[in-house]
């Protein structure tokens, strides 16, 4: 296999599910871990990185794991470092991005091309210690989704940070709470770059690219249901420098917004019962066209009164509603509530709404109508509307709506 890809086209970032190029978890064979080192600029410690990964990694996963520097082009030419280094560990390999830049989307690009069933990312700059990846490993192989190495757990901490910085990174964290409490207050260290998730947990959504912090992205939209913490104290630079600037903050603030406004229209979309109102809408369809031929056969056929044949037939189309609904639209809520005594209770509810929804409808039409002299057939259509929106609404809160009864111990 050619052990060294150039990068150059652009394209969306989404972690695919396993193909057939991904091992499945557990097989014997077939690669497990797939762990991104994403670079610039690293070729002093790269070397050194690489060398203390693959001591541990040949004892704990041996032929089972493969390591993938991305780097984007850097000048002091990390990648061809790495790329010779490949001639002495076989689980590596090298991505040489020339068109994008970035922390967050090199990340993104190695799990794609990754083959592993766990996806996991570390500094090259050895700044993260390679040791803590054993414990990572074997907490996901543990079970959990997400393992996360933090320096705010027992065991974890800073070397010798002055009090700006442990302020400034106090504070993003602190930021970070106030805008989306419900991901960033799932771990004790959302900055973390350090971790290792599944990839059934992260396969599918789109992943945005602008994060620095790409945990932010994998708690945000991943599926991930538990979490495990390791503590690690992150180490002073040996060499190169950091690349972080003012505008990785920026980012980060933009980040947390799109990240919130995102989750609230999943959230309002989630709980807007649009399958059901479509539902009802197809029932009240079918209720019109009982109600038309009903009425035909009573008044126009068998000349039975105008207003006993408009009953009699509004009254079967109800009826028709009724058991539709109760058996398709709202069938989930009418399963936990059984017995004709819960059905009748419902059927009766059902009637009276449907019946103020025609007293609705009159009313609506002749405000139109009358008050501000809308065209009759807008305003019947208007009424329509208005009363299939009523009758779908109060009919979803009233007659099928399931009350907790708290179960008894
Ligand atoms: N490919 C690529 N492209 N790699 C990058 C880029 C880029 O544009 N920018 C940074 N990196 C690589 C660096 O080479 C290094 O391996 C790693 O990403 C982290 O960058 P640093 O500049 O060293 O960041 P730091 O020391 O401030 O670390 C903080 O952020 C990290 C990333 O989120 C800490 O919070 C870490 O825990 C965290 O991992
Ligand atoms: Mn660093």
């Amino acid at each position: 296999m050619n052990r060294m890809t150039e990068l150059t086209g652009t394209g969306v970032l989404a972690v695919p599910q396993g193909d057939l190029c991904v091992s499945p978890e557990g097989a014997a064979d077939a690669i497990a871990l797939s762990l991104i080192i994403p670079t610039y600029n690293e070729g002093k410690t790269v070397p050194l990185l690489i060398d203390r990964l693959t001591a541990d990694l040949d004892r704990m996963l041996p032929k089972r794991y493969e390591l993938i520097v991305v780097d984007d082009d850097s000048p002091d030419e990390t990648w061809r470092i790495a790329q010779e280094l490949t001639t002495c560990y076989s689980q590596l390999r090298v991505m040489r991005r020339t068109t994008e830049r970035g922390l967050a989307s090199a990340v993104i690009r190695g799990w794609q091309g990754a083959r592993g069933a766990w996806l996991g990312v570390i500094d090259a700059d050895l700044q993260h210690p390679p040791e803590v990846l054993l414990q990572l490993v074997a907490a996901v192989q543990d079970g959990a989704d997400l393992a996360v190495a933090s320096r705010h757990v027992e065991g974890g901490g800073v070397s010798e940070w002055s009090f700006t910085r442990r302020f400034l990174s106090r504070g993003a964290q602190v930021l970070g709470l106030l805008i989306l409490p419900a991901v960033v207050g799932r771990v004790s260290d959302p900055m973390s770059g350090y971790f290792v998730v599944r990839r059934s947990a992260i396969a599918g959504p789109l992943l945005n690219p602008k994060g620095y912090k790409i945990l932010l992205e994998v708690l945000g939209r991943g599926h991930i249901k538990t979490v495990a913490e390791v503590g690690y104290v992150f180490q002073e630079r040996a060499a190169g420098e950091s690349k972080v600037t003012w505008r990785q903050y920026v980012d980060y603030l933009h980040h947390l917004v799109r990240l919130r406004s995102r989750r609230r229209l999943e959230r309002f979309r989630r709980q807007l019962p649009l399958r059901r109102f479509l539902q009802f809408v197809t029932v009240g369809f079918s209720g019109l066209f009982v109600d038309y031929s009903l009425f035909y056969l009573l008044f126009g056929q068998l000349g039975l009164g105008l207003t006993t044949s408009n009953v009699l037939s509004a009254e079967c189309a109800i009826i028709n509603n009724f058991l539709w609904n109760d058996a398709w639209t709202f069938a989930d809520f009418a399963k936990r509530q059984r017995g004709w005594q819960a059905r009748s209770k419902r059927f009766l509810k059902f009637n009276l709404i449907c019946l103020a929804g025609l007293v609705l409808n009159t009313l609506v039409v002749n405000l139109l109508f009358n008050v501000f002299g809308v065209n009759a057939y807008v305003a019947k259509f208007v009424a329509i509307v208005a009363v299939t929106l009523w009758n779908f609404w109060v009919n979803l809160k009233l007659s099928w709506r399931v009350t907790q009864v708290p179960r008894q111990p």
